[in-house]
């Protein structure tokens, strides 16, 4: 059974949309162990909690990133998590987390990466004017929305869009995506190759 751990800051859809999938056993012999936020007011927590699963807050305001990082690591260990996935986690992990977990740890980004990394990502599509945009589900690395890429799915951009509706037709498109990628990953049906992930065809037998 793997045993993944949630990190999220705020409104929590795409951890629901992985829980969703469990339950309906679209990500097989999975559970989540543990939900950590960073923020205390998180809606993220409190739908964790209704779902009877355990949501921890561990407050990174005022603290060093590697000092709180160190707490939520010791966190996730405790729950034997072997899968961490940031779903919207505002806040960059430090070198040492990300070595703690290697090619163990997704984040899904609302861009077709390497374009517009960062914050308001939608904002940065629409403005910049691109007729396709999407999201990005990618192994974490040391550098912010970076790692190799293991999901992208594209929407289309239209003349009446402004950034809230383009983020809602990507985020639709994110909560199919981390399922995909959870699957890929636990599955491990890949190689690496450079920063290209390949997936292994399947031996008839
Ligand atoms: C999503 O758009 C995700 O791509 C980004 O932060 C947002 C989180 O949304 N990293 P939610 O909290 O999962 O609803």
């Amino acid at each position: 059974m793997h045993s993944l751990g949630i990190l999220l800051s705020g409104r929590g859809s795409n951890f629901v949309a992985i829980a969703d999938s469990i339950d309906a056993g679209r990500i097989p012999d999975a559970k989540i162990s543990v939900v950590i936020s960073n923020k205390p007011d998180a809606p993220g927590v409190e739908a964790a909690r209704q779902r009877g699963l355990t949501a921890l807050v561990i407050p990174s305001k005022g603290r060093s990133r590697e000092g709180h990082d160190r707490e939520v690591v010791a966190a996730l260990k405790q729950h034997d998590v072997d899968l961490v996935c940031l779903a919207g986690y505002m806040r960059l992990l430090s070198p040492w987390f990300v070595q703690q977990f290697p090619h163990r740890i997704l984040n899904i980004h609302p861009s077709l990466l390497p374009a517009f990394p960062g914050l308001e990502a939608q904002e940065q599509a629409v403005a910049y004017g691109v007729k396709v945009s999407g999201c990005t589900v990618h192994f974490v690395d040391e550098e912010l929305d970076h790692g190799a890429i293991i999901v992208q799915r594209a929407v289309p951009v239209f003349n009446f869009d402004d950034e809230h509706y383009l983020a809602d037709r990507i985020l639709k498109q994110e909560h199919i995506a981390y399922t995909e990628a959870i699957n890929i990953v636990l599955r491990g049906n890949y190689e690496m190759v450079g920063r290209r992930l390949r997936m292994k065809k399947i031996k008839k037998k």
